[in-house]
């Protein structure tokens, strides 16, 4: 199966997401892919709007793990001292490393398709 190569080769990276009531909820990121798209096709529709780093609807805490945040990011909606604290957009999040995120809103508003 192509996406264990893919694993093997450190392409393909296990993202936990920890939801506020508890739930948790694994899915497979490629490098080239944000934590919102790779949601997306594990059929998870996480909270997000603009897809482009400016609302801050797809902020999420990491608690463990290697990411790349992309330039894009808006710093009005996500300052330096957040993403020293670990803040991040998922829209704009990239895993380096498998990671463990922290989302402050309850499973429920995350809709399975
Ligand atoms: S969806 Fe708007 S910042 Fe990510």
């Amino acid at each position: 199966m192509a996406i264990h190569s893919e694993k093997a080769a450190g392409h393909v990276h296990t993202v936990i997401l920890e939801f506020a009531d508890g739930a948790r909820q694994s899915v497979s990121c490629g490098e080239h892919e944000d934590i919102i798209a790779s949601s997306l096709n594990h059929g998870l529709l996480l909270l997000s709007e603009c897809r482009q780093g400016a609302c801050g609807a797809c902020r999420a805490h990491v608690d463990s793990g290697d990411y790349e945040l992309s330039a894009s990011v808006s710093s009005y909606v996500l300052t330096e001292a957040d993403i020293e604290s670990g803040q991040v957009l998922l829209c704009q999040t990239y895993a380096r490393s498998d990671l463990e995120l922290r989302l402050d809103y309850d499973s429920q508003l995350a809709s399975p398709f």
